[in-house]
């Protein structure tokens, strides 16, 4: 069993309620800060159902540093996870100083906290919208960077703060340096196999999974593919799903990696989390309807503005370096996607 205490921001969101499972189910003790201004407490309740245990959870902005401070203080982590972001695209082109006030000031208070109370082990949720276009469409981590919205390029700055607090580290020769995982996610889709946990957008999804199942279970009337003209087999952009238990235990492995010998001298390194093998969106609407036997509506329309054509992981480094690969396959998303989806129609109520 293993005693540590895990801090995870945004833990009752989507990625975060299925980290704090696998956590729990680990035997570390969890704390989750969360303001939930897009979950809901519910998903921390479901988290107990499936592992017997409560994560301590403090409704509380990241921002609120005097607060954040007296909790690093109660709980004493060792290391932190940190989830807490808005993700929406479109939103951050709306409200772009909602999404750097949030996320970057927000990450700057986190981690400047964490100095203050020595905390140095961070897992960031980055994410493959910090990459630039590339002629290649299989992304490997040493890609030049160019995310193209206010979202991705608050992500992509977080990442540049945490390699300079590293590098600062690294110049003075400190005895206790940043430990620091920039995990990048490409797609994640499905849902713990209880159905328990998932996924519960506010108003209609951006995502294309979540679009889907609400076609399926008739709460949305139509999907509309964005395109169907790009240089892919069957003209339909191709993307990376990942399942997000498979996602989650990267997060575990990147724990055990800032432990180990390697990450000794301390280091910020980014980690692709994805599986190395892309499907269409009309591959995904046929994978939707084999599973649940049900003919999922669509329509073509136009591309949708700032969309690549096809997108996919080389996750050989999280390979060799964590020791991570994924376990799960698109028929255990979808299936995991509906079993949730069907269990809990309106989301968390
Ligand atoms: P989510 O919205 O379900 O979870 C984020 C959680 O953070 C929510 O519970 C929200 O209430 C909380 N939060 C937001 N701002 C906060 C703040 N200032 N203080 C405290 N809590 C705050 O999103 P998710 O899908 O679980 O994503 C988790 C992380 O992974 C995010 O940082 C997101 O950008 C990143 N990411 C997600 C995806 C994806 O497709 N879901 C892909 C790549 C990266
Ligand atoms: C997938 C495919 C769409 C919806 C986004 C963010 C990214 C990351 C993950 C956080 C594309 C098509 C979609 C629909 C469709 N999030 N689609 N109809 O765009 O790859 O990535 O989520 O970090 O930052 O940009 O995911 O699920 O929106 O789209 O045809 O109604 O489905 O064009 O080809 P995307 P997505």
């Amino acid at each position: 069993m293993n005693a540590k205490t895990i801090l995870v921001t945004g833990g009752a969101g989507y990625i975060g309620s299925h980290a704090c499972v696998e956590l729990l189910q680990d035997g570390f003790k969890v704390v989750v800060v969360d303001n939930l201004s897009n979950s809901k407490i519910e998903s921390l309740n479901r988290v107990q159902q499936i592992t017997g245990k409560k994560p301590s959870f403090y409704q509380t902005d990241i921002r609120d540093k005097q607060a954040l401070a007296d909790i690093f203080a109660k709980e004493s982590p060792t290391t932190v996870i940190h989830f807490a972001g808005l993700k929406a695209v479109g939103e951050s082109c709306d409200k772009p100083q909602l999404y750097y006030n949030n996320n970057v000031y927000g990450t700057l208070v986190l981690t400047d906290v964490m100095m203050h109370a020595n905390v140095k082990q961070l897992v960031f949720s980055s994410s493959a919208t910090v990459y630039g276009e590339s002629s290649c469409p299989q992304y490997t981590e040493n890609f030049p960077l160019g995310a193209i919205n206010p979202y991705g390029r608050s992500k992509a700055m977080i990442e540049d703060i945490l390699r300079d607090l590293s590098a600062a580290d690294r110049n003075n020769q400190s005895k206790y340096p940043w430990k620091i995982a920039l995990l990048r996610y490409f797609n994640p889709i499905g849902a713990h196999e209880s159905g328990l946990i998932g996924e519960d957008p506010n108003g209609i999804p951006n995502n294309l999974m979540p679009y889907v199942a609400q076609v399926a279970i008739g709460k949305l009337k139509q999907l509309s593919i964005f395109g169907n003209d790009y240089p892919t087999p069957d003209g339909t952009g191709i993307r990376d799903y990942i399942h997000v238990v498979d996602l989650v235990k990267g997060h575990i492995n990147a724990i055990a990696a800032l432990n180990s010998e390697s990450y000794k001298c301390g280091g910020c390194n980014a980690y692709n989390l994805g599986t190395g093998k892309g499907y269409s969106v009309l591959e995904i609407i046929d994978a939707f309807q084999k599973v649940t036997g049900k003919p999922i509506n669509y329509k073509i329309a136009p591309r949708r503005s700032g969309d690549l054509a096809e997108c996919f992981a080389n996750p050989e480094l999280a390979l060799k370096e964590l020791n991570w690969k994924v376990e799960k396959d698109l028929h255990d998303m979808v299936t995991d996607t509906w079993n949730w989806q069907t269990k809990n129609p309106q989301g968390y109520i």
